[in-house]
């Protein structure tokens, strides 16, 4: 199933009896604050246009109250728009008949939770049917596609267990397996890693990373968390009160911060595995020296590379092995504690 775009246009969601009334204020720059204050409504979403890419994981992050469920609750409209288009291969959800929406909730989306939604009462395998059951899908069809899923997720030899007998990480695991067998094309991930332990979320992380490199479902995944937005997000956008205030890929939000509020968010990143390769090579001057390194390598992985290969130059090649351009080692080691600010590639892609 080849997958599809989300784009949200214009959204805006404003909770409170009369809503629609406010967005117009909203629009000429009523603030959250004022709306609350003023008119006891509560300014969730204000114009948000994100595409969100298909086949690809997009990253919500923000605060907490700055919107992130909201926004995603709109994509399989638990939550109706004020205003704006929330739009699934060209069609707008939230104009779905009931039908229509049923069926589009059914197929084509699945959620993962942060509080795993297990029903205790039921094993893993029981729990991991339960969406395909609702469809009325035979039993036996069910237990064989959701086989399946339990083994890629690690959970061989659980189908018969029961929640409380897995640990938090294993219950994600069986959210997941249970979100995949329902062969949806957009997977929700509402902060769906957050209550885990470190080592395990990033686990949890990396089981993500390895099935979307097959799937390539539409993922929408929120966090708080700066260092799995970036592990995980083809694409980020960071919200606060409700407002986008910065989109674009990991690299982009880490070289260039668009305020202070994200400038403070990234500066403990871990650069080296943020910014690539690309970012920091000089043109070819002459022959290419050292070993080669392709396009898109992380400065650490490319610094590993170069130490273990004993050089402290290399070139930058194509994945068709065509050099373009020159890298060293110590460009790649300032590039990794020094924020780069002028950054003449990113400024002509603006
Ligand atoms: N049903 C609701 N009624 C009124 N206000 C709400 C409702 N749901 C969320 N909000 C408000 O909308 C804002 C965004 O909330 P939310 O989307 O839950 O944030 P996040 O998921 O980023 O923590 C918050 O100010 C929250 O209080
Ligand atoms: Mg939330």
């Amino acid at each position: 199933m080849a997958s599809h775009a989300i784009e949200v246009k214009n959204l805006y969601k404003i909770f409170g009896p009369r809503g629609r009334e406010f967005v117009d204020r909203v629009k000429v720059g009523m603030t959250k604050g004022e709306l609350n204050e003023r008119h006891g409504h509560v300014l969730g979403l204000q114009n948000i246009n994100i595409s969100m890419p298909a086949g690809g994981v997009m990253v919500v992050m923000g605060l907490s109250g700055s919107g992130k469920s909201t926004l995603i609750r709109h994509i399989n409209r638990l939550i109706d728009p004020t205003a704006g288009e929330v739009l699934y291969d060209g069609v707008d959800v939230c104009k779905m008949n009931e039908n229509d929406l049923r069926e589009f909730r059914r197929h084509k989306t699945a959620m993962v939770f942060q509080k795993f939604a297990l029903l205790p009462h039921r094993t893993i395998i029981e729990n991991t049917i339960y969406g395909l059951e609702i469809q009325g899908i035979p039993d036996s069809e069910s237990r064989k596609r959701a086989q399946g899923w339990i083994e890629r997720v690690g959970l061989k030899g659980f189908e018969n267990h029961y929640p409380n007998q897995l640990s938090g990480g294993m219950q994600q695991r069986v959210g997941l397996a249970r979100a995949l067998t329902n062969d949806a094309d957009i997977l929700l991930m509402d902060e769906a890693y957050s209550a885990l332990d470190p080592l395990i979320r990033v686990d949890m992380q990396t089981v993500l990373l390895d099935l979307q490199k097959e799937l390539k479902k539409t993922v929408v995944f929120i966090t708080h968390d700066l260092d799995e937005a970036l592990r995980l997000g083809d694409k980020i956008a960071i919200l606060r009160d409700g407002k986008v205030i910065q989109q674009g890929t990991g690299q982009e939000i880490v070289l260039k911060p668009a305020d202070e509020y994200i400038t403070a968010f990234v500066k403990e990143v871990n650069r080296g595995r943020v910014i690539n390769v690309e970012t920091i090579m000089k043109p070819l001057s002459g022959n290419p020296e050292g070993i080669p390194v392709v396009l898109g390598t992380v400065l650490e992985v490319a610094a590993r590379m170069m130490t273990v290969a004993n050089q402290t130059s290399a070139h930058v090649v194509t994945v068709d092995g065509k050099p373009v351009g020159s890298i060293d080692l110590a460009t790649i080691i300032s590039a990794m504690v020094t924020p780069i600010s002028h950054e003449p590639s990113l400024q002509a892609a603006e």
